[in-house]
């Protein structure tokens, strides 16, 4: 279709002047298309995201309608991030579900990878349809999609099929970074004064912790699982490696094993440590990481989380091992 084609004449965006330029006429489109209208934005707080609400509240403002579903699986401070940006900051008309119990609940005894995702997935959908039905009067529906996702229709987020939307045919879709790379939404990103957390921000899937919490999820390693996953993401920050490493993050399995903290004998699980770099997800590297920050984060693990005693590397490149661990 020509209409989803990058239009040849169009610049890559490298700097500011350029994603400047870019946001002033994408606001005089949004503007024409929206005219009076309502929107409505599912806001994660992923890049793609992010970048589409602030575009849209710089265009609409009050017009548009965010809302963050908190489905109990982010990671630390993410769900407080969002709030804090868009509500406070931005001034965003934002709709904040905490959903946790929720989900959890839905998910409990629940084994299956598959089965995992789906009810994630399936639960989105529903928590954005009833709050979106308590809306009156909206006709445009805010998307995140980007040129790959236009390219590869059967890359990635396709192929694991969740966090997405359903195709609603009641809303005409406003999708302003279509024609954009990845580190060109970045760009625009912080030309709209996004934070660095939010624009260098590391790819995090829609099922977020419940991919990194294999087999049921409990309550208890899931907490575990969030508070090794902040240590991590501070030490690698600290390391200068953030934005540097692709992905990185922690993974808790379901078995215990034999310790000792505090001179008694514990039983508890072990933490993974995954981080790796690509280009396209297709095919992974393991990131070599100095010794003394690896020894300093399993210091850290160890005596801060509750739960756990043991930290392991992950050396496996994608394949075998696929980049996540479901
Ligand atoms: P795998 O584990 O397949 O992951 O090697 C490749 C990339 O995709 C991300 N990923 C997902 N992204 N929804 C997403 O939006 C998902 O369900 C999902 N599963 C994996 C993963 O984090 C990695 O960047």
């Amino acid at each position: 279709m020509s209409d989803n084609k990058r239009p040849e004449t169009m610049e890559r965006i490298t700097t500011p002047e350029l994603a400047n330029a870019f946001i002033d006429e994408e606001i005089a489109k949004l503007r024409a298309q929206i005219g009076e209208g309502k929107v409505l934005l599912a806001l994660s707080g992923g890049v793609d995201s992010s970048v589409v609400a602030a575009m849209l509240i710089k265009a609409v403002g009050k017009q548009l309608t965010c809302i963050h579903v908190n489905h109990g699986l982010m990671r630390k401070g993410e769900s407080e991030e969002v709030i804090r940006v868009f509500g406070e900051e931005l001034g965003a008309n934002l709709i904040y579900v905490d959903a946790t119990d929720r989900f959890l609940d839905k998910l409990a005894g629940v084994s299956d990878p598959e089965t995992k995702r789906k009810i994630i997935g399936g639960e989105f959908i529903r928590v954005f349809e009833e709050e979106s039905k308590k809306l009156s009067g909206i006709a445009f529906l805010g998307q995140g999609t980007i040129y790959p996702d236009i390219l590869e229709s059967d890359g990635i987020k396709a192929h694991h099929n969740v966090g997405g939307l359903p195709e609603d045919v009641e809303f005409e879709l406003v999708e302003p970074l279509k024609f954009l790379f990845k580190d060109e939404v970045r760009v625009v990103g912080k030309a709209l004064g996004l934070p660095d957390t939010m624009v260098y921000r590391q790819p995090f899937p829609g099922p977020g912790l419940g991919v990194r919490c294999p087999g049921a999820i409990t309550r208890d390693r899931l907490n575990a699982l969030r508070e090794a996953d902040a240590i991590l993401r501070e030490e690698f920050e600290k390391a200068g490696l953030m934005g540097k490493v692709w992905q990185y993050f922690t993974v808790v399995p379901d078995f215990k094993s034999t310790g000792i903290k505090s001179g008694k004998r514990s039983f508890e699980w072990p933490c993974i440590i995954r981080a790796v770099n690509t280009k396209d997800a297709m095919t992974a590297t393991i990131e070599r990481v100095d010794w003394d920050v690896l020894e300093r984060i399993t210091d850290r693990i160890t005596h801060e989380v509750d739960g756990i005693n043991r930290v392991l590397y992950d050396l496996t490149p994608k394949p075998t091992g696929t980049i996540e661990y479901e």
